[in-house]
């Protein structure tokens, strides 16, 4: 068997198109959807994810508002610019790109976020509404994700899904949201003993590790639907996943790309996540 693919480059275009709808609704109701970006330091890859947003921003419409503070920029400036942003109206989604400089405290910022305004969905009130299943903004990453698995047509009820990685943004949200939707959950983490005795059992296996080459067929059940989030950077400079592909892809049902997977629907759901909330002030 030869898993069909699961186009995420795809599902997210048809996805931006709806949006580019739902903005010329809100904005003849007076209302131009808006997204504040803050980068801290000139950190190379923050920065392609950055512009990588900013442009899914212009081509559904959305207003986007890039703010790039020095590296060594205070604590206090920090919460300061997110507390402004905050105030105006005019924005309607509030976005830290991460990881932060060492010197600035990770949950002091992420907790200054507007809840109202918080489209990752990391401030500790969403992240609570996730684990009690009322989500208001669900993390981009995983949202994306069961958005590819519904592509797939398949009732995530009752099957063993696997999730490698337990990260606060793909891991630890994915488990909860294949919980929410009734599904026998396993994260397996970097102090996993055995992976692949996990993995073996997963009818829905995602891998969200950062580590090429991690998941070989020996480690897939025949028929899973495997979903790969990983993101890596080969020497020669090929881009990956943390799944071999073409090896996998014969044992399993559905499968996603790396890339043209995951990585489209990450920013898409930001959007979703962006409209949401504007679509929220007329509430
Ligand atoms: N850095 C890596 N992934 C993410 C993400 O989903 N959101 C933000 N803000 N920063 C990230």
């Amino acid at each position: 068997m030869s898993a069909q693919i699961i186009d995420g480059k795809a599902l997210a275009k048809q996805l931006r198109v709806g949006f580019r709808q739902r903005v010329e609704q809100l904005k003849a109701r007076g209302v131009a959807p808006g997204l504040a970006v803050i980068l801290v330091g000139d950190n190379p890859a923050s920065r392609v994810y950055v512009g990588n947003k900013i442009k899914a921003c212009e081509e559904c419409g959305v207003r986007s508002l890039h703010l790039g503070l020095a590296a060594d920029v205070s604590q206090a400036e920090v919460l300061r610019t997110i507390e402004q942003l905050n105030q105006d109206d005019s924005i309607h989604g509030i976005l830290i790109q991460l990881p932060l400089p060492p010197h600035i405290e990770l949950a002091r910022v992420l907790q200054a976020i507007s809840v109202h305004k918080d489209v990752d969905g990391f401030h500790l009130y969403n992240v609570g509404a996730l684990v009690s299943g009322n989500s208001i903004f669900p993390p981009c990453t995983p949202y994306g994700v069961q958005l590819l698995l519904d592509t797939t047509g398949i009732d995530v009820a009752g099957k063993n899904a696997v999730v490698v990685g337990a990260s606060n943004i793909v891991g630890k949200p994915m488990g909860l949201m294949l919980l929410q939707r009734e599904a026998t959950v396993t994260i397996c983490h970097a102090k996993t003993r055995d992976l692949a005795q996990h993995t073996i059992l997963a009818d829905i296996l995602i891998v969200a590790a950062g580590k090429p080459g991690l998941i070989v067929p020996q480690m897939v059940k025949e028929g899973a639907i495997v979903i790969d989030v990983g993101i890596n950077r080969l020497p020669d400079g090929r881009i990956v996943g943390d799944v071999c592909f073409d090896e996998v892809r014969e044992k399993a049902s559905w499968i996603t790309p790396v890339p043209g997977g995951v990585g489209p629907m990450t920013v898409t759901m930001l959007i979703e996540n962006t409209l949401r909330s504007a679509e929220r002030a007329f509430k």
